[in-house]
């Protein structure tokens, strides 16, 4: 395969960020192509944004598999049938095993609802809420065995109004992941990066 720019999107519900990534390309502000969108449910909201734009889907239910492992091996089979280059993880509410990681080492993003390392696991802006931080925000960052923990592409931060809700800050979060997923993919698909311990570097 030629093309070095095919994408497979793993989805578990709404698939908000799928649809950014999705406009993104169509808009020519990514380039890439979106090989497959992967869903661990059947009633994942955001397969009817991958169908509506004519995006091959797939719905492997994680309850088939006696176990993470296997599940994970069906993952990166899917993956690699499609030659995808980059896995970006849009709302997979899902662990991966250090076996899917290193399938696609330094080849798998997440986009998390906080700035990490700050409010790691579910629902990060409810706990930044909670907290009472003043600037929280979207990180997009290179999947590791360890959980939201990889080394960090972009980040983008979002000021906590005293009038803000949990509901109101993560509307406005998720504005900014919208902004910052595409071009995170776009900055690992062109290359010109290298990791340091755990700093991404652009040369
Ligand atoms: C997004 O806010 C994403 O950051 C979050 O799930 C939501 C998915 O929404 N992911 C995590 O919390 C991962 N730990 P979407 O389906 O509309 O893209």
């Amino acid at each position: 395969m030629t093309d070095k720019r095919r994408l497979g999107v793993l989805i578990s519900g709404r698939g908000s960020n799928l649809q950014a990534i999705i406009d993104a390309v169509a808009a020519g502000r990514l380039r890439a192509t979106i090989a497959v969108v992967i869903a661990n449910k059947a009633e994942a909201g955001g397969l009817e944004c991958a169908r509506r734009a004519g995006i091959e889907t797939v719905v492997l239910e994680h309850t088939a598999y006696p176990s993470r492992e296997a599940y994970d091996a069906a993952l990166v089979a899917e993956l690699r049938l499609r030659d995808v280059q980059l896995a970006c993880l849009a709302g997979f509410m899902r662990l991966l095993s250090a076996a899917f990681v290193e399938a696609f080492p330094n080849r798998i993003l997440n986009i998390h609802p906080s700035l990490l390392p700050a409010f790691p696991g579910l629902h990060g802006q409810d706990q930044a809420w909670r907290h009472g931080v003043k600037i929280t925000g979207a990180t997009v960052h290179i999947v590791t065995p360890e959980l939201d923990a990889g080394p960090i592409v972009l980040q983008a931060s979002v000021a906590v109004d005293d009038a803000d809700t949990a509901e109101t800050l993560a509307a406005r979060i998720l504005v900014e992941e919208h902004r910052i997923y595409p071009l995170a993919i776009g900055i690992m698909l062109d290359g010109g990066w290298r990791i340091e311990g755990r700093r991404f570097i652009r040369s």
